[in-house]
């Protein structure tokens, strides 16, 4: 029998107090008993909607391939967008997306991808494989998309190897209403109207691929870029640039010790930060797993810590907090890239839990953070789709994000005790008036939990609960099965200030509850 250990919870006490939380093991079938609170008077801010952006490269079979399957393919399309792709995209709702890369970014010409498809020139991709791509998905193509899935465009201009004039020029195509050569030629092209487009990232990680500069280099960079780059019509530009790769603190303090005095600071600043496995997608023992949900630990602390140093230079907390690259990374199998593109991955239960961990890690930062892209949309990475010929499969991510969808817009909400170990069960909420959302991840394979959730000075008139689940860690959608985990409906029950439910092992659970 497993030794049973019994902790008190007070509600309403201090943090300390709850460092005394029930946890029953074995209990029943396993199942762990645990006490939160959550108080809906405490904000920790707005949930940004941009909170649950995206990211799409040309990289492996993300856009080619997986987004884009051309005009003319046998499998149905929009315009040359895989039509279920888009139907699944525009379901989910993706506030934001960015695009072209990643480090294809600062290798991408813009005037490349606009006029006639068939005369645009073919170019080799130097990063991701040294394949050729044709141009046909270009600036036209992508604000196509982003129109049909409902999101808003973010541009990731190249400075590595372009030049201030070729993105100013970039900006006016897109934003100058009419009348210029270059909003005329736009017109020409097919949009009389302008795309008025706000997100322009200043290139993209420009201390690695995107040039391999020191951060004083770069910021001569910004300053000079951005001189070059005024509003274009209507729309006041958001200027984004690039910070550091997880948490590293001289790159942000001799980037913004750069910018000291200048007018205009950046709008977003960006930090990226991956969370590696050390194993293939499918093949990841119990040790693994743990580890990298141990990463997001550090994703808390890099957010709060390098907050703290843009707070020092920008005491008026005007430069947005950015993750415009995240998610899981784990070791890929050459077999599997040869056959469906660079950095392919599967995306198993276990990353769906990671991902969902993530989206905590930032509703709970909410007050930090302004935008956060998950990389990456489509067959790359920690992807929400997987394709195959015609066949689109959604991925636990995918899931994962729209269990995530009920905070958006919502403020964030403290919750007790503090959400500190991502091993043990995470926490986020949220509310708007009467309506709160509460996500709960389980990251334990094998002991689910029974949740007793009180609402500090409220009442909740009822609640529904839908969770993602599997007990194998390396169970997936796959093509032949494509929906083997998907969010199911659980039972929650409100009574008084409480709601009560069991999570399974290994899962993700949002609870919407009415407040009386
Ligand atoms: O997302 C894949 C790559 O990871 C991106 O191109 C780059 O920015 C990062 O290193």
């Amino acid at each position: 029998m497993s030794p049973i250990t019994r902790r008190g919870f007070v509600a309403g006490g201090s943090a300390a107090l709850f460092s005394a939380i029930t946890a029953r093991k074995g209990f029943s079938a396993g199942a762990t008993e645990q006490k939160i609170q959550v108080s809906p008077n405490d904000s920790l801010g707005t949930i940004h909607p941009e909170l649950h952006g995206h990211f799409a490269e040309h990289l492996g079979s993300c856009i080619y391939g997986g987004l884009w399957v051309g005009l003319h393919s046998p499998i149905p399309n929009i315009r040359g967008h895989r039509k279920l792709a888009v139907e699944y995209l525009k379901a989910l709702g993706v506030p934001v997306l960015r695009w072209p890369g990643g480090c294809f970014a600062d290798d991408y010409h813009w005037r490349d991808g606009i006029g006639e498809p068939d005369k645009r020139p073919k170019r080799v991709n130097i990063h991701w494989g040294g394949y050729t791509e044709d141009n046909s998905f270009g600036t036209h193509e992508f604000v196509d998309l982003c129109r049909l899935i409902g999101a808003q465009p973010y541009f990731a201009g190249n400075v590595g190897s372009g030049s201030p004039r070729e993105l100013r020029d970039w900006m006016e195509y897109c934003n100058y209403p009419s009348g210029s050569s270059l909003s005329d030629e736009r017109a020409r092209n097919g949009s009389p109207e302008p795309f008025r487009i706000k997100y322009w990232g200043v290139g993209n990680e420009l201390w690695g691929c995107g040039g391999n500069m020191t951060p004083s280099e770069y910021c001569d960079y910004y300053r000079q870029f951005t001189t070059f780059l005024p509003r274009f019509g209507d729309i006041p530009p958001f200027f984004i640039a690039c910070g550091p790769s997880k948490d590293n603190a001289d790159w942000t303090n001799q980037f913004f010790a750069g910018m000291k005095g200048r007018r205009r600071q950046p709008d977003g600043y960006t930090m990226h930060f991956y969370s590696n496995g050390r194993a293939p997608a499918t093949r990841f023992t119990i040790e693994d797993m743990n580890s990298q949900f141990a990463s997001f630990r550090q994703l808390d602390t890099a957010i709060l810590h390098q907050r703290g140093l843009i707070d020092a230079f920008d005491p008026q907390g005007k430069v947005g907090l950015m993750v415009d690259e995240w998610g899981v990374w784990d070791r890929m199998v050459p077999e599997e890239e040869r056959q469906r593109g660079r950095l392919w991955q599967q995306i198993p239960i276990r990353a769906g839990v990671a991902t969902a961990l993530g989206l905590n890690v930032f509703h709970r930062n909410a007050s930090k953070l302004v935008m956060c892209n998950i990389a990456q949309m489509v067959n790359v990475l920690d992807s929400m789709l997987l394709t195959e010929g015609d066949k689109c499969v959604r991925t636990p991510s995918y899931y994962a994000f729209e269990l995530a969808k009920p905070h958006r817009g919502k403020t964030s909400i403290k919750t007790e005790p503090a959400q500190e170990d991502p091993l043990e069960l995470s926490v986020s909420a949220s509310i708007d008036g009467n309506s709160l959302a509460l996500t709960l991840v389980n990251p334990k394979h094998e002991e689910g939990i029974k949740l007793q959730c009180s609402v500090a000075g409220k009442t909740v008139a009822s609640a529904k609960a839908r969770s993602l689940y599997h007990s194998d860690i390396n169970a997936c959608n796959t093509f032949e099965s494509p929906d083997a985990i998907v969010p199911k409906n659980v039972p929650a029950t409100a009574h008084g200030a409480e709601i009560t439910i069991e999570l399974p092992p290994l899962s993700v659970t949002t609870i919407e509850a009415t407040l009386g």
